[in-house]
């Protein structure tokens, strides 16, 4: 895979740490903006403007979390970190800001603009022909790759941004969410009711109500009494407790975070030098200057009030930062009510007063109004805005190692920027029970892992508005494969969690999460290879695919992984969809982890039956899935068995992954590989397994069809690690 790599420097740029593996001779000579070619560069006094002039047949695939899909040409996007509660087909703004994007056409480009504040990418929306992008400032680095294809180029950027963050293994298994489980009852009652429902699950999550009055690193002790028993507790009935920390920190004398905040000059400050005031949960609450070095160090080290009860992983929240509201705004506000009152309210200064009222949160003049201390100067808000929730999770990060430098904790922010992910992962944000919102968990997550964001997953079966059982049941079969797999809903919806529906559903979901469990062996090792070789896990069929026109309009279908491309349904009412195959593959219509209904599907745009308790799972040539057993959690999968079905052209070669799942071995070792061949010898089909010493695997059923749809099964064992496959059926074509 060829790339070059340019990169270019504007200004004095503050120094983002997004890139940290670019080449010391690369780095040391930057070459001026006027020497990126593809680019116009109009230079003004506060603001750059990039132009770029499309050819026809340009694509422009990337900048991670939005709402668009695959191909952004024809789209506007701003990049600002967003508390958007809202996801709707026209925000151009949600809660990361991750400018790599790739023009694909003629040549192969990728384009990373490292610059904090808002940058307006205005990707031939106005103008069809014309990518114009608006930096908001004249000091910013560009990194230009240019390579021989997609896949190339995304390889290289994820080079050039660092190994990702590596949850522990039980952070592929199913999490339970809820604004909020409130109390402790509410909590056992959950996990219990999972457990007498037969649903795996590794994790409960703990929204705001467990502070007390939302202070961050404080425990309610009326709603939750004896934490640290209590953490115990759930750990014997093998959940895992995941706690939220918000940004914001309250203001009240008497409370030790603010308190040490303030004596150590923690936090951000407005144009008197004061701690700037803003109103999140907590009432008014300051922010952490997490671009400072100390007050990164000062929070980090606050988790440790949570660890020391036996807390092993977090959600880091509000961190774009969300600001409800300022007091001068609720006074300015306030003081507009009054005067309103002085005439009748006509039809526009009824749209003045609702308009007011919705720019009282997340404002731009607030976001304006204070600063942070980078190295020894003040630097406003706006213009290292989205570095914000990024350094936020940096401090976690490194609190978490210092408690524990060789345990993997697990750590997920909502906001982020390019660096972010190797500190933690990223849920998706407020989403809706809406279909349109399964098809974003799809469009988003290829895009989010081009950039580097891997552990990331949506809130299954949507945040907002009340799910319904269908809609559940394929978000859920479209959640089992992204590595994050959490089911949240917002206050006031109805009960989600998978028995809370009819028991039909209930045993529909059973399934689908069970699938999910028995996929790990596959999942976990497509994960951890992603990492380290610096490759998607998830990737739209252009990834692999490149010299197929049709796969760039292919976007309701992802690669998972070498072996698996997968075709969801997120339609109302739907019993099958087309799929388009850019080659023969195996299907697996699996509706449960039992390997029945395999069948060979030809390369072309086929209708494929997919009932509502059934999943489409299509094996690629040459490739093979590995099944382990259903447990609870994913620490008690039985390692001994597994099953490998794979899909036989002319031979199988696989290699899988796996560790410890708790440390960071991984970092330094090889990890543990088991490798599997299945090869056709005339007649015979023959498979061999190398067993890994290290690992407890001690039998292997092994599943293949053949091109022909010929079936053939075998089992290896330590003992006989190489047989001859048997023929079991043949479907007559
Ligand atoms: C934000 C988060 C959501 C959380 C809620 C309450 O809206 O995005 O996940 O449940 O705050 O903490």
């Amino acid at each position: 895979m060829e790339t070059t790599i340019f990169y270019y420097r504007q200004g004095m740029p503050i120094e983002t740490g997004a890139i940290i593996e670019l080449e010391d001779s690369i780095k040391r000579s930057p070459k001026r903006l006027e020497e990126l070619s593809a680019f116009d560069a109009v230079i003004e006094v506060e603001t750059t403007r990039l132009i770029y002039h499309f050819e026809k047949s340009d694509m422009v695939l990337g900048f991670g979390e939005t709402m668009k899909g695959l191909d952004k040409r024809g789209s506007k996007l701003v990049s600002f970190c967003s508390d958007e509660p809202n996801h709707l087909p026209s925000k151009e703004s949600l809660y990361g800001a991750h400018n790599f994007f790739v023009i694909l056409g003629e040549k192969t480009r990728g384009y990373f603009i490292d610059f904090p504040g808002e940058i307006l990418f205005d990707v031939g929306f106005e103008d069809k022909n014309i990518f114009n992008m608006v930096i908001q400032g004249v000091d910013f680095d560009i990194y230009e790759i240019q390579g021989d294809s997609l896949k190339a180029v995304v390889h290289k950027f994820l080079s050039l941004i660092g190994e990702g963050y590596v949850p522990p293994k039980w952070g592929f298994g199913y999490q339970q969410c809820r604004w909020s489980y409130e109390t402790a009852d509410d909590i056992r009652r959950v996990a219990k009711a999972m457990r007498a429902a037969d649903i795996p699950c590794d994790a409960i999550y703990l929204d705001i109500d467990y502070m007390e009055r939302f202070k961050d690193f404080t425990i309610c002790d009326e709603k939750f009494p004896t934490f640290e028993n209590f953490v115990r507790e759930l750990r014997d009935l093998d959940f895992k407790l995941v706690p939220i920390i918000d940004a914001g920190v309250k203001i009240e004398s008497g409370y030790d975070v603010y308190e040490e905040g303030i004596r150590g000059n923690h936090f951000c400050v407005d144009e008197k030098g004061l701690p700037f005031v803003a109103a999140v949960w907590p009432g008014l609450v300051h922010f952490p200057d997490f671009l400072n070095d100390d007050t990164r160090q000062w929070f980090g080290d606050k988790y440790e009030v949570l660890t020391r009860h036996g807390i092993e992983g977090f959600w880091n929240d509000m961190n774009e930062p969300a600001i409800f509201y300022t007091p001068e705004r609720l006074k300015a506000f306030y003081a507009h009510v009054e005067k309103s009152k002085e005439k009748a309210l006509d039809i526009y200064s009824f749209f003045e007063l609702t308009g007011e009222v919705r720019g009282l949160a997340n404002s731009m003049a607030d976001y304006k109004s204070f600063y942070h201390r980078v190295g020894d100067t003040l630097v406003r808000h706006d213009k290292v805005h989205n570095l914000y929730g990024y350094n936020m999770t940096r401090s976690a990060y490194q609190g978490l190692e210092k408690i524990d430098p060789d345990k993997r904790f697990l750590l997920f922010s909502r906001a982020s920027y390019i660096g972010m992910h190797r500190y933690g992962g990223i849920w998706m944000g407020d989403n809706g029970s809406w279909w349109e919102h399964v098809e974003l968990t799809m469009k988003m997550l290829p895009a989010l892992n081009m950039c580097g964001f891997m552990y990331a997953g949506a809130d299954t079966g949507g945040f907002q508005h009340d799910a319904d059982s269908e809609l559940m049941i394929r978000w859920n079969q479209l959640s089992i494969f992204t590595p994050l797999y959490r089911n949240h809903a917002a206050m006031g919806t109805r009960d989600q969690e998978p028995y809370a529906f009819d028991e039909e559903t209930t045993a529909t979901l059973r399934n689908v999460i069970g699938l999910r469990y028995a996929l790990i062996p596959y999942l976990y090792s497509s994960y951890m290879k992603a990492v380290k070789k610096r490759v998607p896990y998830s990737a739209n069929l252009i990834m692999a695919y490149d010299k197929d026109v049709r796969v760039r309009e292919i976007e309701d279908q992802l690669l998972i992984g070498d072996s698996l491309m997968i075709a969801p349904i997120y339609k109302q009412n739907r019993s099958g969809r087309m799929v388009y195959l850019p080659e023969d593959m195996l299907l697996w219509t699996s509706s449960s982890k039992e390997v029945s209904n395999l069948r060979v599907v030809k390369q072309g745009d086929r209708y494929i039956d997919v009932a509502l308790e059934e999943i489409a799972l299509f094996i690629r040539p040459n490739q093979a899935l590995a099944l382990g057993a259903v447990a609870d959690t994913v620490g008690a999968i039985n390692a001994e068995t597994m099953t490998v079905v794979g899909f036989l052209c002319d031979g199988i070669e696989m290699s899988l992954y796996d560790d410890d799942g708790s440390t960071k071995a991984y970092k330094h070792e090889q990890g543990f590989d088991t490798k599997i061949w299945i090869k056709k010898h005339g007649d015979d089909i023959v498979a061999r397994m190398a067993f890994c010493e290290h690992h407890g695997l001690m039998q292997v059923k092994i599943i293949v069809m053949d091109g022909n749809g010929v079936r053939y099964e075998g089992a290896v064992t330590r003992e006989t690690p190489s047989i001859s496959l048997e023929k079991v059926s043949w479907n007559g074509k």
